[in-house]
C-alpha cells in the first residue's frame, strides 16, 4: 500500500529511537519536524539528515510552554519519544519532571490541533508481574516507592493514563507503545543504552564486564530496526489509535548469556572476563529492585500493526556491536 506523505512532529529527534525512526520517515516520503533539547541526544545521529529539505530540526525543550505555543504548524501525526529513563544515579526529579509535565504539554498541543499522539511508554510499567509473556490489558506490578527505578514506571503509567484520558476527553486519537529494550547504531554508549551498550564498551576498553546479580534475569532485546517498524505502523495506521501495543522481539535470554555473546562477538584478542556484582554493591545505600523476566506477548502487535521482529540477537548484537566500536574509534582518533 503506498502511504500519502504526512507531516510528522517526532519529539526526542536527536535520541536513539528518534534518530533511527527519522531516518525510516524520510525513507518513506513523509516530512519531519524534530525537537530535542538535547540533553541526551546527539547531532552526530542526526547529522546525515540535516541538509535533506523534509527535516527540520528544532533544539527545544518541552518543558518550555512559550515554545509549544510558538509551533504554528499543522501535523498528521506527533510521536512524543522525549523523556528521561530509570533514575539509576539519582535524577529521579528530572524523569518525573519531563515525563509528566513535558509529556502533558505535548498531547496539550495535541488536544489544541486534534492531532494523533503516538506516546512511547515502557516493558518497566509491568514491572514484577509474574504473569509472563506479558500481555497489554495484563496487571501492572510496581515495587516499593523508595526503590528509585519505579519512579520511571510511574512516569510513564501517569503519562499513558493521561494520554487515555485526553482522548476520551477532547475525542483525538492516542496510541501507546510499550518498548522491549531496544538496542542497535545510535544507542547511547554508557548505561542509558542498556547494558549491551555497557558490555560492549567493556570490550572495547579490554575491561571486565559487571553484572548485577546473579546474570539470570532475562530480557527480550530488540533491534531497533523492527523497534521502529512498530512506531512507524502505529502512526501510520488508524486502526492502531486507542489501543496499546508490546513493541519488543520474542528471543528471551538471561544477561549472562548476553555478556558470553558478545564476548563471542568480539575478536579473539577482545575478548574479557565477566564478573557477578551483587545487587548491594551497586545499589549505592538505596534500595534496589531488579525485573528477574521481562517477555512481552507481541501477538496484538503482529494482528493489528501487521508487525514482528524479524532480527537475531546475535545478528542484531553485531551491528550494534561494530557501530560502537567504530564510533569509539572516531572519538579516540578526534582527542588525538
Ligand atoms: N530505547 C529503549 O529500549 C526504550 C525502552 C522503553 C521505553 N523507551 C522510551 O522510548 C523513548 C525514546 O527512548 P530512547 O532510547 O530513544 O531515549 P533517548 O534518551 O536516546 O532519547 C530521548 C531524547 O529526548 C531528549 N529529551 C529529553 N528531555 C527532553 C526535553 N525536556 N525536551 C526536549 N528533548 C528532550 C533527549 O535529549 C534525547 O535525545 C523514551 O520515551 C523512552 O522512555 C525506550
Amino acid at each position: 500500500m503506498i502511504e500519502l506523505s504526512k507531516k510528522v512532529l517526532v519529539t526526542g529527534v536527536a535520541g536513539f529511537l528518534g534518530s533511527n525512526l527519522l531516518s525510516k520517515l524520510l525513507r518513506e516520503g513523509h516530512k519531519v519536524v524534530g525537537v530535542d533539547n538535547l540533553s541526551m541526544g546527539n547531532l552526530r545521529n542526526i547529522a546525515a539528515h540535516r541538509d535533506n529539505e523534509n527535516f527540520t530540526f528544532l533544539e527545544k525543550d518541552i518543558l518550555d510552554t512559550s515554545f509549544i505555543d510558538s509551533l504554528d504548524e499543522e501535523f498528521d501525526v506527533i510521536i512524543h519519544l522525549a523523556a528521561f529513563k530509570i533514575p539509576r544515579y539519582g535524577n529521579a526529579v528530572a524523569t518525573l519532571q519531563v515525563n509528566s509535565k513535558g509529556s502533558e504539554n505535548m498531547l496539550e498541543f495535541a488536544r489544541k490541533t486534534k492531532t494523533k499522539f503516538v506516546l512511547a511508554s515502557t516493558s518497566d510499567v509491568y514491572g514484577m508481574s509474574p504473569d509472563i509473556p506479558f500481555k497489554e490489558d495484563g496487571n501492572l506490578v510496581l515495587g516499593d516507592s523508595k526503590v528509585p527505578r519505579w519512579a520511571y514506571a510511574v512516569s510513564k503509567l501517569f503519562d499513558e493514563h493521561l494520554a487515555l484520558a485526553y482522548m476520551e476527553d477532547y475525542d483525538f486519537p492516542v496510541v501507546l507503545l510499550r518498548f522491549f529494550g531496544s538496542y542497535g547504531p545510535h544507542q547511547h554508549l554508557s548505561w542509558w543504552g542498556g547494558p549491551q551498550s555497557v558490555f560492549i564498551d567493556c570490550i572495547l576498553n579490554g575491561d571486565t564486564i559487571p553484572i548485577h546479580g546473579d546474570g539470570q534475569q532475562t530480557r527480550t532485546f530488540t533491534f531497533v530496526e523492527d523497534t521502529v517498524a512498530g512506531i512507524y505502523a502505529a502512526a501510520m495506521k488508524p486502526e492502531a489509535n486507542g489501543e496499546i501495543f508490546n513493541i519488543g522481539a520474542n528471543e528471551e535470554i538471561t544477561i549472562l548469556q548476553l555478556a558470553e555473546m558478545l564476548n563471542e562477538i568480539a575478536d579473539e584478542t577482545e575478548k574479557v572476563d565477566i564478573k557477578l556484582i551483587p545487587y548491594n554493591e551497586i545499589s549505592k545505600g538505596r534500595k534496589y529492585q531488579d525485573v528477574m523476566r521481562r517477555v512481552p506477548d507481541t501477538s496484538k502487535a503482529e494482528r493489528i500493526l501487521g508487525v514482528k521482529a524479524k532480527t537475531l540477537m546475535r545478528e542484531g548484537l553485531r551491528l550494534a556491536y561494530e557501530w560502537q566500536k567504530e564510533v569509539r574509534a572516531q572519538e579516540k582518533e578526534a582527542v588525538k
